[in-house]
């Protein structure tokens, strides 16, 4: 029998830890490569899923956060801090719990999903709402790591990229190659930065033959890399990637030039409608964030940039749960029935 040992153990030899480090893991990491009918369908090509809302606490942060909190640990941290729009808080927050550390979360204000801010809270982090947004939170977490002794565990923590880049050799050990095109969310930028490392480090030592073109979607209204300047006033119902200045905004330049790809924007209306194909018609339930890799991906099929034939690899970042109003708004209000099979019958239109 062999159960997944999470990222650091998997992947030990490609990522910086001592021997004798410790290893703080909730077993992240080897989540499903899910094949995609109706977008394969729709697009002429093989398109999977990488479905980071099945990682423990729900998001692709668990990959760099197993690896910045086993840092802070060996470093002999007793606090860690980060600012988030929620999943990075759920998941440092957690990640505290195993190595028995304090976890301070900045996150806007207002801002973050319900579920998100449940799982800080039950985690039993210190919850600072800052008037201001993502880029405000960031900013003053920096300013109390240089100041304070905490650990800042955002992206801008080398580990965490690397923990991340974890998901790219997941996806070509289980395709045999790198796909064509891959596709994500960008926010903060650390995400493309990680994969483009991993398909890079791959790519370089035979593990893999050839790199994807990186394709990267921000929402229109949060969209500083696609316009070529920060957005003062980010706006997008995908909170998640509501940031107008990504800290790793070259590295993101960088993994779309060096890999002949690109970043794009996808509106609010595009991201919904994609984030409701994903649940009614492949069965994965995601949330809005996550979605604006797909929504990227059906824009560029209608403006005709992609080819058939081609393999691509979408990654969808978060789980739905965490931010299930988008799911209930606007859908019809479930009917009471008396325990009746006859009247739920014909409620269901069996009868
Ligand atoms: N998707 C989800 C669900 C996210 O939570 C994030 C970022 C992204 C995509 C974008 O990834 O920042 O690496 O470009 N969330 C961060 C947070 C900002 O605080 O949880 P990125």
């Amino acid at each position: 029998t062999h159960q997944w040992r999470g990222i650091i153990e998997e992947y030990r030899d490609r990522l910086p830890v001592a021997a004798d480090a410790p290893v703080v893991t909730l077993l992240e990491g080897g989540t499903p490569l899910v094949p995609a009918q109706l977008l394969s369908e729709r697009t002429g090509c093989d398109v999977y899923l990488k479905v980071e809302g099945a990682n423990p606490t729900g998001s692709f942060k668990d990959r760099g956060m197993t690896m910045a909190i086993s840092q802070a640990k060996q470093e002999g941290a007793q606090a860690v801090i980060c600012a988030s729009t929620g999943n990075t808080s759920a998941s440092a927050a957690a990640y505290a719990v195993r190595a028995g550390m304090v976890c301070a979360v900045l996150v806007p204000q207002g801002k973050i999903a319900l579920g998100k801010m449940g799982q800080a809270l039950v985690h039993g982090s210190r919850i600072l709402q800052v008037d201001g947004n993502f880029d405000d939170c960031l900013e003053l977490a920096r300013a109390l790591s240089e100041k304070y002794p905490v650990a800042l565990v955002n992206s801008v923590n080398p580990a965490r990229i690397e923990g991340q880049k974890t998901a790219a050799f997941e996806i070509v050990d289980a395709l045999g190659d790198a796909p064509d095109v891959h596709i994500l969310p960008v926010g903060n930028a650390g995400n493309i930065t990680a994969y483009w490392k991993g398909y890079r480090e791959y790519a370089a030592d035979g593990a893999a033959t050839r790199k994807p073109r990186m394709w990267g979607f921000q929402a229109s209204g949060s969209a500083p890399i696609v316009n070529g300047a920060p957005v003062r006033h980010p706006q997008t119902i995908a909170t998640a990637i509501r940031i107008g200045n990504p800290a790793s905004w070259q590295y993101a330049v960088a993994a779309r030039d060096e890999s002949g790809g690109l970043i794009e924007a996808v509106t609010d209306r595009q991201i919904l409608s994609a984030y409701r194909l994903l649940a009614a018609k492949e069965g994965v339930f995601v949330e809005p964030a996550s979605a604006a890799s797909v929504a990227g991906l059906l824009k560029a099929a209608d403006e005709g940039k992609v080819d058939p034939g081609q393999r691509i690899v979408c990654t969808v970042t978060g789980n739905g749960l965490k931010d299930p109003d988008w799911a209930v708004a606007g859908a019809p209000q479930p009917v009471t029935v008396p325990v009746d099979a006859d009247a739920a019958a014909s409620q269901l239109g069996l009868a």
